[in-house]
């Protein structure tokens, strides 16, 4: 019987969530990790793994659909779900900034008018400026919004700086940093303390032997 259903968020922070998970002991075969379904079981049928966007991690996380997931700090602090988060894991580092193209207007606008993908943050950040903004939700590509003038800036994660780069923005400002997180569910944390204590000690124990290697 499946013991422990965990979250894993599709994208930025999937391969090194699998790789992880396989070096503190969890088996699934490259059949199983190649394969296009959205769950799947470990070859001892003890875990179940589900493949679901970064945001939604959270959602079957706090719903106990999952028991434990793996999510960026950025997604978190966007979402301010009620959750444990036990483990800060050792991948996943990025930033989350206020960008704009090279050549802004001269003039700061009495509105500013920022795009993102995360409308809490940015709001929480540039409120405690006392800064009136206008705040676009874009679901993705949010520096090209800079670029053909939907807004006067950005705010967006940055990992290696690439995408800023080859479209011409700069980091103005780092609002704060983000990496990967283990996220459990409360219940789920009680009721499955054993298995759950388990895999807390064994994430450990890898990340401290990478760290040293
Ligand atoms: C993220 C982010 C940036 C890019 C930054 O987008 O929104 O666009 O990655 O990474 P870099 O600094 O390494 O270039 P993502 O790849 O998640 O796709 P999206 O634009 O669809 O959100």
């Amino acid at each position: 019987m499946t013991q422990l259903t965990i979250a894993i968020p599709k994208g930025r922070l999937q391969a090194k969530t699998l790789d992880l998970l396989s070096l503190a002991g969890l088996r699934l075969s490259s059949e199983t990790l190649s394969s296009r379904r959205l769950a799947v079981e470990d070859e001892s049928g003890q875990c179940r793994l589900i493949f679901v966007k970064p945001a939604d991690v959270i959602v079957y996380v706090e719903h106990g659909i999952a028991d434990c997931g793996i999510v960026g700090r950025d997604v978190l602090l966007e979402s301010e779900p009620d959750l444990l988060q036990p483990l800060s894991l050792n991948f996943g580092a990025c930033r989350i900034v206020v960008a704009a193209t090279r050549n802004p207007p001269p003039n700061q606008p009495e509105i500013l008018r920022v795009a993102t993908k995360y409308p809490r943050t940015a709001a929480r950040h540039f409120g405690s400026r006392g800064v009136a903004v206008e705040l676009i939700h874009l679901s993705g590509s949010v520096e090209l919004a800079s670029v053909l003038g939907l807004a006067d800036c950005v705010v967006d994660v940055v990992e290696t700086g690439n995408t800023l780069r080859e479209n011409g923005l700069k980091i103005i400002e780092v609002i704060t940093d983000s990496t990967a997180r283990l996220v459990v569910n409360r219940a789920s944390y009680q009721l499955k303390a054993d298995v759950i204590g388990q895999l807390v000690r064994s994430l450990e124990q890898t990340m401290r032997q990478a760290s040293s290697d």
